[in-house]
């Protein structure tokens, strides 16, 4: 195992204030998304998409990585350049998803584990040969009546662990994506408790599987209530449940914790991520900065429409979104951007109130 390798790929994801991007829907993920707007759910039109998400003009400048998905690491550009070397250009670090999604786990109704264990060790050396750095496995984790179950907990941070341990062994850096869901009517506490007890479970199986901590990033949920709880709270209220939750349960060696959006909207999950940063950057032991897919692409999807029109003005807005979480890393993201930071997850961006941001 180069350990070097692995723990300078991981600094290199989180360096310079810049974050992730999210590219990685399935195919069935994705084809949803493109439905709500009308677009052609085939491989061309996925490839379109893609294609022009790689070529946004200044992308690099916030995004350090790219999650690709199995059929778009093997996509080109119309010239034949290869998606991960158009990355690789503009120097951007392309990585992968490598579950195979969450099936219903047997005898636990209403919970999931990720499957794709099986074979891994064998996809992950071709995935480094076709140039992906890193790799993703999202575990996913409901709150309901009576759970999460703690076998539910337990076999998926033992899939994450499996998974991290095969990754570094293949030189990829693991992005352990354990999601609590958003999905209820439940309080921030009930999330807090939930995502503690998740990522404890998580790190004793990191430990046991002998996982690197220092070459691995955590991409976890933001500490929130659920989407239908009638008392929603603050962007600081939110900061400093997310951060005590953090602070009790990962490791200082880990150089990096890269947000998932979970549905929040664009704006919200910036404000949150910019709250955190305020109020604690410089003070905490690792990186807190962000892995978000629908808060950066759907506003561009929105305006895209699967039309080579629009191409242009998507980019725009993509990069725009992208920038936006780089200040929040900074805790800069501009306060003309910042709304009621009580309302609803669910609220949509709008595009046309664009700001100007260096
Ligand atoms: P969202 O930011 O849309 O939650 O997606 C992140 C991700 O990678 C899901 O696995």
């Amino acid at each position: 195992m180069n350990t070097q390798r692995l723990i300078d790929t991981a600094r290199e994801l989180v360096a310079d204030d810049k974050g992730l991007l999210a590219m990685d829907e399935s195919n069935p993920t994705c084809n949803e998304r493109f439905a709500q707007f009308g677009i052609s759910q085939t491989e061309e039109a996925r490839r379109a998409y893609r294609q022009w998400i790689v070529t946004t003009p200044g992308l690099a400048d916030s995004i350090s990585g790219a999650i690709l998905y199995d059929e778009t690491l093997r996509q080109h550009k119309d010239d034949g350049t290869p998606f991960a070397k158009a990355l690789l250009d503009v120097g951007i670090i392309p990585g992968i998803k490598v579950d195979l999604g969450a099936k219903d786990l047997a005898t636990h109704a209403g919970e999931k584990i990720t499957e794709g264990l099986d074979g891994l060790r064998g996809r992950l050396a071709e995935y480094g040969d076709m140039g992906a750095r890193f790799a993703k496995w999202r575990a996913v984790i409901a709150i309901g009546e009576g759970f999460p179950s703690r076998s539910c907990l337990e076999a998926n941070a033992h899939a994450l662990a499996r998974y991290a341990a095969l990754c570094q062994e293949a030189g990829l850096v693991p992005i352990v994506e354990p999601e609590v869901l958003m999905t209820g009517d439940h309080p921030l506490e009930r999330c807090l408790k939930v995502t503690e007890e998740t990522l404890r479970n998580v790190f004793i199986q990191l430990n046991c599987q002998r996982v690197m901590l220092e070459g691995m990033l955590l991409k976890p949920n933001m500490v929130v209530p659920g989407l239908t709880c009638l008392e929603q709270k603050t962007a600081d209220d939110v900061a400093d449940t997310t951060v005590k939750c953090l602070l009790r349960n990962v490791p200082a060696a880990v150089p990096g914790v890269a947000f998932l959006s979970g549905g929040q909207s664009g704006e919200l999950a910036s404000e949150r991520l910019n709250a955190m940063n305020v109020r604690f950057r410089g003070r905490l032991p690792w990186a807190l900065t962000f892995s978000f897919a629908r808060a950066i692409q759907q506003p561009a999807l929105e305006i895209w429409r699967g039309q080579e029109a629009n191409v242009s003005l998507a980019q725009h807005a993509l990069s725009y979104r992208a920038k936006c979480n780089r200040m929040a890393r900074r805790g800069e993201y501009p306060a003309a951007m910042q709304g009621n930071s009580t309302e609803s997850a669910s609220r949509s961006d709008s595009s046309s109130n664009l700001v100007t941001i260096k």
